[in-house]
């Protein structure tokens, strides 16, 4: 496997750094290629503005998609994000490693797909879904969470965690052709004793290492969305 860890973690003693660790060690024990993008660490700039590009199409106005259009068919990106989609276009799996903050990504890890998912490289012409631009890829999340598994639950609080990863599961990988693997999640680590952590740490290296054969979500098929869905010659143009 070509593996990429995008890890979005600003403190090096915490559990997801510890989940990372594991990952180095077991993919590269296991003769896997790794590369880790560590936001962190790298001091990524997450903004997504017109420091994304090199090119410029329209001076007057930042249409983001219409700069990415250009900069894609013409090498226009700017250094720190031509890097990064480099690093996306070579991996086949994809890995993204972080806390859950506010029930979502960490700001720093959703600019990172706001700047290198980009039209004409991760979507565009019609390309979605089982037709994606990234199409024969696959990821995952590996995540932690605060809260127990209880309030994560369907009567908890919080409701399923599969509920809160969804925008990400749907939204940016199944979107962009990706097969997306189950995630890998942790409920409460603060709270862990020390066999406890012990064994989450030893089940995450069990998943890594059965990646290839993990199971995958449901996502549409976009010829069943166009035979079931849309009528014929209604199909909206897609970006
Ligand atoms: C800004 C911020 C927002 C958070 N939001 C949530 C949340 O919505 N739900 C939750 O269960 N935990 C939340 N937490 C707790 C973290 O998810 C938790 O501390 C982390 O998963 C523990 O892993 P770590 O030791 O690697 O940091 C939040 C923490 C921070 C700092």
């Amino acid at each position: 496997m070509r593996v990429l860890i995008v890890h979005a973690h600003h403190e090096p003693t915490s559990f997801n750094t510890a989940l990372l660790t594991t990952a180095r060690e077991t993919l590269a024990a296991a003769g896997h290629e790794l590369r880790v993008s560590d936001l962190y660490a790298m001091g990524f700039q997450p903004v997504s503005d017109r420091r994304n590009f090199r090119t410029v199409a329209n001076a007057e106005r930042l249409d983001q998609q219409a700069e990415e259009r250009l900069a894609a068919a013409s090498g226009g990106f700017a250094d720190d994000v031509a890097a990064e989609i480099e690093k996306l276009l070579w991996c086949d799996h994809l890995i993204f490693q972080f806390p859950i903050w506010w029930l979502g990504l960490p700001a720093i890890l959703k600019g990172w797909v706001d700047r290198v998912f980009a039209l004409g490289v991760a979507y565009g012409g019609g390309r979605w879904f089982d037709g994606g631009a990234l199409a024969g890829r696959r990821a995952m999340l590996s995540v932690t969470v605060g809260g127990t598994a209880e309030v994560y639950s369907d009567i908890g609080v919080y409701g399923p965690a599969e509920d809160i990863l969804f925008p990400i599961h749907r939204g940016i990988f199944g979107f962009t052709g990706f097969q997306v693997i189950e995630p890998f999640v942790v409920y409460g680590p603060g709270r862990m004793d020390p066999t406890t952590r012990a064994g989450v740490l030893a089940a995450y290296r069990e998943k890594l290492l059965g990646l290839e054969r993990a199971a995958v979500l449901p996502m549409p098929k976009v010829a069943d969305y166009e035979r079931l869905v849309l009528k014929p010659g209604l199909r909206p143009a897609a970006p």
